[in-house]
């Protein structure tokens, strides 16, 4: 895989999708639920991801395409390069705020990360990581991620995890609020990652996540050293939902061990 030719590609592909986005605000969208009342779709959701299908299709035949909308293939090993794409993470925020969701894309090869691209798309910032070359803020690379303890972190978190639920003890969570410097809950796992891999915050914790919501954000943080688990302290699953972790190497060993207690 010549990365560097990839690279050029999909940033000229994001953008474009990125601008059609941005296009759909002059128009109606059509809003509808999925799983639940809360968990909603839209028809750009679908037209972006048919976008990137109908490109990756024709320029890259032998790709995989593992999409949330479920234009793509079926996916149920790791073989070969797959595309993970969510084509807008955050729709709550698209739906409501226009503003705060992002292009979310992961390329890997046999199961390791190649490249990966989270793109602000009202902002125009590009977050992307290439296998052993870095991690960037648009043109800006990022610098690996300095020390740091949980009194001084900064943590997202969704507010939904910190009250009583099935998967895991929240006064664990209650406990990990206390001890943090401060909460933040941005609504977009993609984002909540790229400001992970930019030192802005400095982890991330969601009971739920799925594979293309921090596919490319994986390869992202991976470049600027930190950890990116589920619970049990095993990689990022990328062929199903899964807890997930990701956090600066000073802290993430001591939020798996002493705050978060799966029942
Ligand atoms: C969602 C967002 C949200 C996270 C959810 C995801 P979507 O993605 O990333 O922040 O808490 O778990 O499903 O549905 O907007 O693509
Ligand atoms: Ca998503
Ligand atoms: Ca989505």
């Amino acid at each position: 895989m010549d990365l560097h030719a990839m690279d050029r590609y999909i940033k000229s592909l994001i953008k474009e999708a990125g601008h059609k986005i941005r296009n759909s605000f002059l128009s109606d969208i059509s809003i509808e639920s999925k799983s639940d009342a809360n968990d909603l779709v839209t028809n750009i959701d679908k037209e972006i991801e048919q976008f990137f299908i109908s490109r990756i299709n024709r320029d890259f035949p032998g790709h995989r395409i593992f999409g949330e909308e479920g234009f793509g293939d079926d996916i149920e090993d790791q073989n070969g390069v797959i595309w993970l794409l969510d084509p807008i993470d955050g729709t709550m925020n698209f739906v409501h705020q226009k503003r705060n969701f992002a292009i979310s894309l992961g390329i890997y090869d046999d199961g390791v990360g190649k490249l990966g691209y989270i793109y602000d798309v009202v902002n125009d910032d590009l977050y992307h990581g290439v296998q052993e070359g870095g991690a960037y803020y648009n043109d800006e690379r990022l610098r690996p991620l300095g020390t740091t303890t949980i009194e001084e972190s900064i943590l997202a978190m969704n507010a939904t995890w910190a009250v009583p639920n099935r998967h895991f003890d929240h006064s664990g969570t209650l406990k990990l609020i206390q001890d943090v410097r401060g909460i933040r809950s941005y609504g977009s796992a993609a984002l909540e990652l790229a400001y992970l891999a930019s030192g802005r915050i400095d982890a991330y914790i969601s009971m739920r996540l799925s594979p293309w919501d921090i596919a490319g954000g994986m390869v992202i943080a991976r470049e600027v050293g930190a950890i990116a688990t589920n619970f049990r302290g095993e990689p990022g699953n990328l062929l199903e939902q899964d807890t997930f972790l990701v956090a600066n190497p000073s802290i993430h060993s001591r939020i798996l061990k002493d705050y978060i207690h799966e029942k």
